[in-house]
């Protein structure tokens, strides 16, 4: 039997290159939906998402975020701010959240990434959001220039899994 979240979950990666074409409307839309849609501690949803698709904007979210310097050519990016005073509840949920997006988006063909991690003064400050918040990540988006049918390189499930108590291996 198929199970397609899970084939979204084999099969995705982080995309930094990105086609010039833009990411439609509704498929940003849905983007955003599955980012609302998330569950979040005492159903906080302490989260803002800030959806930039004007190039001065990507491109200045490409130069305040040192660690993602090629959001600049992407189609379109999602600020992920949440309200600093939920603290780690707020930080878990937002990056639920944006686990979320990645997955629908790479549903939808088009590939993104997490880039930065909080403290993005700069970023909240240039998007006009309040001080409450605390930007966690910015997430471009974009069809990926290239194919991409890397193989992910991760640890093996003996590695990471035990059966009933830690370190015992899994049958
Ligand atoms: C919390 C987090 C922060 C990350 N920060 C960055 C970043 O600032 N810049 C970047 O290019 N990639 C960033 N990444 C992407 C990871 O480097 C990437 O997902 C990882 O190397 C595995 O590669 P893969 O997703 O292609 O399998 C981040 C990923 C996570 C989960």
């Amino acid at each position: 039997m198929s199970n397609e979240v899970f084939e979204a979950a084999r099969t995705i990666l982080a995309v930094r290159e990105f086609e010039e074409r833009p990411v439609p409307d509704d498929v940003l839309g849905r983007i955003l939906e599955a980012g609302r849609l998330t569950a979040s501690a005492r159903n906080g949803q302490p989260w803002h998402f800030v959806v930039v698709r004007e190039r001065d904007g990507l491109r200045k979210l490409g130069s305040l975020v040192r660690t993602g310097p090629y959001t600049a050519n992407a189609a379109a990016a999602i600020i992920v701010a949440y309200e600093k005073s939920t603290g780690q509840y707020g930080l878990s949920d937002a990056s639920r959240a944006i686990q979320t997006m990645l997955l629908v988006a790479w549903g939808e063909g088009v590939g993104s990434n997490w880039t930065g991690f909080g403290g993005l003064e700069n970023v909240r400050e240039e998007f006009a959001i309040p001080e409450a918040y605390d930007v966690l990540a910015v997430v471009p988006l974009g069809y990926p220039r290239r194919k991409i049918s890397g193989k992910k390189k991760r640890k093996p499930l003996s590695e990471v899994v035990s059966a009933e108590r830690f370190g015992q291996p899994v049958g």
